[in-house]
């Protein structure tokens, strides 16, 4: 058998990719337009990308919130998994990079289903919460933490308190070339996975498992949580 070196399983994740998810036009584009602009090439890899626009499909999600939108690859795949009348809300801290992403959204067809929220996580995020307390738009039920994972303990806290029993939560690059398990890491990145992780197996909101992923972005991995009624229950606070 092959050891999983990094030829192996970029073959392997190639093989899946044709097998699979094929190539799409657009995304295509997004995805060079986004390098073309200088921006990192960190967004998810195809696979992960269908496994977003599967959730969406698989939870019936109208209503998607993204934190980290960057050039809109993961957004394009989950605005292709709602239906009409559907949204994702995206969040990106960047104007130049919203304005990217926009052009990237708007090509790929999904335009009207795309709403980009300029700012940082922290400060959108609480801005979202009083039309849903105001029963004017309902709650999410897909979201996906893809943003500075410094965040994530609060990314996951707003998760809850925008979602409803049964929302869906992914959490992108959760196993950081194996630096999630190593206790003593220094990377606040790495310690910020960790919280997220720890606040996922701890918090009664939530019930949680995690993928490690090879693919062509490396050794890294994806947890899905499923927002439990507990998150319906008023708070202590
Ligand atoms: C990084 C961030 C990401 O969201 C990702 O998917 C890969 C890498 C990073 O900040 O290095
Ligand atoms: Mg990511």
């Amino acid at each position: 058998m092959a050891e999983p070196t990094p030829d192996a399983w970029r073959r392997v994740d190639a093989y899946l990719t044709e097998t699979l998810v094929g190539h799409d036009p657009d995304l295509d584009k997004a995805v060079a337009e986004q390098h073309a602009a200088g921006l990192p090439a960190i967004e998810v890899a195809p696979v992960s990308g269908k496994l977003l626009h599967l959730l969406a499909r698989i939870s019936g999600a109208r209503r998607v919130l993204e934190i980290g939108t960057l050039g809109a690859y993961s957004t394009i795949w989950m605005a292709r998994g709602i239906p009409e009348g559907g949204v994702v809300v995206t969040i990106e801290a960047e104007p130049a990079i919203a304005a990217i992403a926009r052009a990237n959204i708007d090509r790929a067809g999904v335009g009207d289903k795309v709403e980009i929220r300029v700012g940082r996580g922290e400060d959108v995020l609480p801005t979202l919460e009083a039309p849903i307390l105001a029963g004017d738009v309902p709650r999410f039920d897909l979201v996906f933490i893809d943003a500075d994972k410094e965040s994530n303990t609060i990314y996951l806290d707003w998760a809850a308190r925008l979602g409803h029993p049964g929302t869906v939560v992914v959490v992108d690059n959760i196993g950081r070339g194996g630096e999630v398990a190593n206790p003593a890491t220094t990377a606040s990145h790495v310690i910020g996975t960790q919280r997220g992780l720890e606040m996922l197996g701890r918090d009664p909101r939530f019930d949680a498992t995690a993928l490690q992923t090879l693919d062509l972005k490396g050794w890294d991995g994806v947890a899905i949580a499923l927002v439990t009624d507990a998150a319906a229950m008023p708070s202590a606070d």
